[in-house]
């Protein structure tokens, strides 16, 4: 017996529950997808996308890395940005970070540059973009949560300046970005404020975030 065969156990019933509550529901899905959503989150297994926010199969396109990152260089994300906002045309990009992320805490725990995974550098960025206003944070658990929050804030303008992003804006594409946190102890999602919509947003969101540091 493989030892996975509960996982095919476990996978032969949803597909027969699905079927019994809609005999098409995969012919339909089998016909195309038209998500409304791209998700760029955590890998972290305990951040369950489309069941925390009640979205079937088909309604959420889905990009997940260490720590949510939009790196610029990164042609694995920037593929998926193209797709989603080019082919699938949805209208929203949520850029959702969780506390508690090991992502974050092996950027934020790692002092030298020869330790560091070159990934983390990503995080690290964001750590030195911030860093004063990091500083002035005097407990170590708040420190580590703004910077949770903090690489979220970055990664939705790194998603705002995105080639993609700015040319669907410029032909009058409805095309949303947000920055949300998951709150791991509650499982509550928490919309911080940063979704832009058109340019003037995104430097609103610049404008903010370095009045927050001050
Ligand atoms: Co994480």
């Amino acid at each position: 017996m493989s030892p996975l065969s509960q996982l095919f156990e476990n996978n032969r019933k949803w597909a027969e529950s699905m079927r019994a509550r809609d005999p098409a529901y995969f012919e339909r899905l089998a016909a195309g997808q038209s998500p409304e959503y791209l998700w760029i989150g955590c890998s972290d297994s305990r951040v369950p996308p489309c069941a925390m926010l009640g979205i079937e199969p088909g309604g959420m396109f889905v990009h997940r890395n260490i720590a949510n990152v939009v790196a610029p260089g990164d042609s694995n994300v920037l593929a998926v940005i193209t797709y989603a906002v080019n082919v699938l045309k949805v209208k929203h990009i949520i850029v959702c970070g969780h506390y508690q992320c090991g992502g974050v805490l092996a950027a934020m725990q790692t002092r030298s540059a020869e330790q560091m995974d070159s990934w983390l550098w990503h995080i690290k960025d964001v750590e030195f973009r911030h860093a004063e206003a990091l500083k002035r944070i005097g407990d170590e658990q708040k420190r580590y949560d703004r910077l949770c929050e903090l690489n979220v804030v970055e990664q939705v303008r790194h998603v705002c300046h995105a080639s993609m992003v700015q040319e669907a804006w410029g032909r009058g594409q409805g095309l949303w970005v947000h920055g949300w946190m998951l709150r791991l102890k509650d499982g509550l999602v928490i919309d911080l404020g940063v979704s832009a919509c058109r340019p003037e947003d995104v430097e609103a969101v610049d404008r903010r975030v370095i009045a927050d540091d001050e």
